[in-house]
């Protein structure tokens, strides 16, 4: 049998240590291992299988339109590309908007700064974003994003980038007490960058509104502030909606829980939107920003854009979310699990701090003492008790999401309540044993 770490180079990890397993099968909220064992899979993979895996109707539109025409570029028409567009305008709300197709979430947010800087005016216009962010690991990407891991690579000023501190209420970098205050904090701390820029410097500012890999879950008040300071200003707000859109945060996308007070003026998307069974990757422009770029000449473009089994497999994934009622599911679970969570808190003392709630992505925070905050371990290192736990955890056959001192529970929105149960009860005990001070 061939041995996968003998010929594949893996991403995030380092490539001598890879030894994962094989999948070579799915359903619902389950793995297949080659091996014949199931496991429960608390993190969608990379929060990305909101509708579980393999899901059959998405399965039957990739096969159907495999049988009618694989491929068609953009200098052509493709009905799914269309169908979907009309789809995400219609969730979204973007009346008069146009959908621009990537592969994936890193070029969605490139692509985005170019649309946002052509559509501004400021070809060169500076870009904002936050420190504990994940935009994607393309080069650009990576100054766009404020991730530990990639920041020794990245070059914020030739890619004209400015950084601004994270929303992060639990350990408010503005130290403020109440998370409401250090959200608002946060935001004027954005208009504050803009200002010092100096006018017309600033084409956009790109942000996560929810979800996201950093584990950084803004206080309520700090999006619709973001969205008055950017409007006030005249810069667009670019939401990266990779992570937390189609159901991940109770919404279609995360920014509508704050109704049109929390619309973007552009959007990113990926993953969820063909329930990851087919690379793509989406910038959603406003029909205002569209109307700006709409005669000149768009220098940008990927062979693959709007690839029709991608565009066919995410038609049939918003029809599968709408059907299956799985935004409200998402809400609902989202809410019981946070509560769930919250309990457990109260029996575990490493547990510092609980996020969540909004839908069915929740993250635990876990500390060496919940009196002074102290970290577990240093930002990003995992400690190793967490990763003893993860490995216990996958002989019970339950995979969980980890990052640093986090936790992250993000299953598929079909997930039977009955399963997201038994895998909170499995971590409850996993925490008594491998943090006994804290049981
Ligand atoms: C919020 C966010 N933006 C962008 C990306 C990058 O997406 P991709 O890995 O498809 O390039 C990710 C991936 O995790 C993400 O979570």
């Amino acid at each position: 049998m061939l041995r996968e770490s003998e010929s594949v180079l893996h991403s995030w990890c380092v490539p001598a240590d890879w030894n994962a397993a094989t999948v070579v099968g799915g359903s619902g909220a389950w793995l297949q291992l080659d091996s014949g064992r199931r496991i429960l899979d608390m993190s969608s993979l990379a929060e990305c299988c909101n509708l579980g895996h393999q899901h059959p109707a998405v399965v039957a539109a990739i096969r159907a339109q495999a049988d009618r025409m694989c491929y068609v570029t953009s200098a052509w028409g493709a009905q799914p590309r269309t169908e979907l567009a009309e789809a995400i305008i219609e969730k979204s709300g973007f009346v008069g908007g146009r959908v621009f197709f990537t592969l994936g979430g890193a070029d969605a947010n490139e692509n985005a700064v170019k649309l946002a800087r052509a559509a501004s005016g400021r070809t060169q216009g500076k870009i904002v974003t936050r420190d504990r962010s994940y935009h994607g690991a393309t080069y650009a990407c990576m100054s766009l994003s404020g991730d530990s891991r990639t920041r020794a690579q990245a070059n914020d000023a030739a890619f004209g980038v400015l950084r601004v501190p994270p929303p992060y209420a639990y350990r408010c970098p503005f130290g403020e007490m109440d998370p409401d205050r250090c959200g608002e904090r946060a935001a004027d701390a954005v208009g504050s960058v803009i200002d010092a820029a100096g006018t017309g410097a600033v084409a956009a500012v790109l942000m996560e509104p929810d979800a996201g890999t950093n584990g950084i879950i803004a206080p309520d008040t700090y999006w619709p502030a973001l969205r008055r300071a950017t409007r006030d200003r005249g810069v667009y707000l670019v939401a990266d909606e990779v992570m937390s859109g189609f159901g991940r945060c109770g919404e279609w996308f995360a920014w509508q829980r704050y109704g049109e007070a929390g619309r973007p003026d552009l959007m990113t998307l990926a993953k969820g939107l063909t329930n990851a069974s087919v690379p793509l990757g989406a910038v959603v422009l406003s029909a205002e920003v569209y109307a700006r770029i709409a005669h000149t000449m768009l220098h940008t473009g990927l062979t693959y854009c709007g690839h029709p089994l991608a565009c066919a497999a995410g038609v049939a994934a918003v029809r599968a979310y709408e059907d299956e009622k799985l935004i409200e599911r998402s809400r609902r679970l989202g809410a019981a699990l946070l509560k769930e969570l919250r309990a457990m808190q109260a029996r575990h003392p490493v547990i510092g701090d609980v996020r969540g709630g909004h839908g069915l992505f929740a993250v635990i925070e876990l500390v060496a003492d919940r009196t002074t905050r102290e970290p577990l371990a240093p930002w990003a290192q995992q400690p190793p008790a967490l990763s003893n736990l993860l490995k216990a955890a996958m002989a019970e056959s339950v995979s969980f999401g980890a990052r640093g001192n986090l936790l992250i529970l993000a299953p598929p929105l079909v997930i039977a309540e009955a399963e997201l149960v038994d895998a909170l009860a499995l971590l409850d005990r996993l925490l008594a044993r491998f943090f006994p001070a804290a049981a």
